[in-house]
C-alpha cells in the first residue's frame, strides 16, 4: 500500500485530487467508484474547481457510489444520492444518466442488491474512492462483513450509527439499515484511494496499513489490493508513523 501522510485536511485533499484527475486525463470514459461522507467533500471540491477553471469534462464519465441508507432517496436531503448531488454531480458536466448509486426505496431490497451487483460486474471501477470508520470499516461493512461480500443489506453498528448522527437533527433520525457495496465489489477496482482525517481515525488507519489481515478490520483486506493508495493527515497517521 502507498501511503502519503499530508499535513492536514486541505492537503489531503490536494494529493487525492491528483490522484483524482489523473485517471480522469488518462481516460476520459473512467469509472468513478464514489463514496460520500465528510472525508472527500475536499476532493470533490477541488474536481469542481479544476471543472470550472481548467474545462476537465465528465461528460463520458460514469460512476457507482458505494452505499445508500434504507428507506431515502433523493427527496430526502440526508440521502447519499442527494449528497452527491450537491457536493459534486451539480457543479460539473456529469450525465446524471450515467451516475449509479443503490435505490434506497426499492421495494424489493433484495432484488436491489442483485440488481447493482449485475451493474458493477458490467462497470469495473478504474479507481474507487473510499473513506473509513473509526471502527475500520469501508463503505457500510461493518467489522465481520466477510471479504467475499458483494452488495447487500447491512444493520448498522451502534458506532456508526453514532457517527453518523451528527448529519441528522438527532439520532433516532438515523436510519439502522443501508444498502452497500461488498468488500468484493469494492477489491474489483482497478486503483483505491482510501483518505482519512483526525485523530478518531488513527486507530482504523493502524489497523488498515499496519494491523492484521482481518475481517475484525474491513478496512485491513486493502492490503490485499495490488493498486491501493492512502492519503491521510497528520492526526490519522498518529499510530503508524
Ligand atoms: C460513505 C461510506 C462510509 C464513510 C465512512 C467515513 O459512502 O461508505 O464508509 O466513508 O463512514 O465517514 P466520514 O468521511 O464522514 O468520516
Amino acid at each position: 500500500m502507498k501511503v502519503i501522510i499530508a499535513k492536514d485536511y486541505e492537503e489531503m485533499s490536494d494529493k487525492a485530487f491528483d490522484v483524482m484527475a489523473e485517471v480522469v486525463k488518462n481516460n476520459p470514459k473512467a469509472v468513478l467508484g464514489l463514496a460520500t461522507g465528510s472525508t472527500p467533500v475536499g476532493l470533490y471540491k477541488r474536481m469542481i474547481q479544476d471543472h470550472e477553471k481548467n474545462g476537465t469534462s465528465y461528460k463520458n464519465v460514469s460512476t457507482v457510489n458505494l452505499d445508500e441508507y434504507a428507506g431515502l432517496d433523493y427527496s430526502s436531503d440526508q440521502s447519499y444520492v442527494y449528497f452527491m448531488r450537491t457536493n459534486l454531480f451539480d457543479h460539473i458536466d456529469i450525465d446524471l444518466k450515467n451516475t449509479n448509486i443503490e435505490n434506497g426505496k426499492a421495494a424489493d431490497r433484495a432484488a436491489e442488491c442483485e440488481r447493482y451487483n449485475k451493474l458493477l460486474e458490467t462497470m469495473k471501477q478504474d479507481i474507487q474512492v473510499l473513506g473509513i470508520g473509526s471502527n475500520g470499516h469501508i463503505a457500510f461493512n461493518e467489522p465481520g462483513t466477510p471479504f467475499g461480500s458483494v452488495t447487500h443489506i447491512v444493520d448498522l453498528t451502534e458506532s456508526t450509527i453514532k457517527d453518523n448522527s451528527r448529519m441528522f437533527r438527532n439520532v433516532d433520525e438515523v436510519p439502522r439499515q443501508a444498502f452497500t457495496m461488498g468488500l468484493k465489489n469494492i477489491m474489483n477496482a482497478k486503483k483505491i484511494l482510501i483518505l482519512a482525517n483526525g485523530a478518531n481515525k488513527a486507530r482504523a488507519v493502524y489497523g488498515l496499513v499496519r494491523g492484521d489481515v482481518t475481517e475484525a478490520v474491513p478496512a485491513s483486506v486493502l492490503q490485499l489490493h495490488p493498486d491501493c493508495t492512502l492519503v491521510c493527515d497528520e492526526a490519522a497517521a498518529a499510530l503508524i508513523k
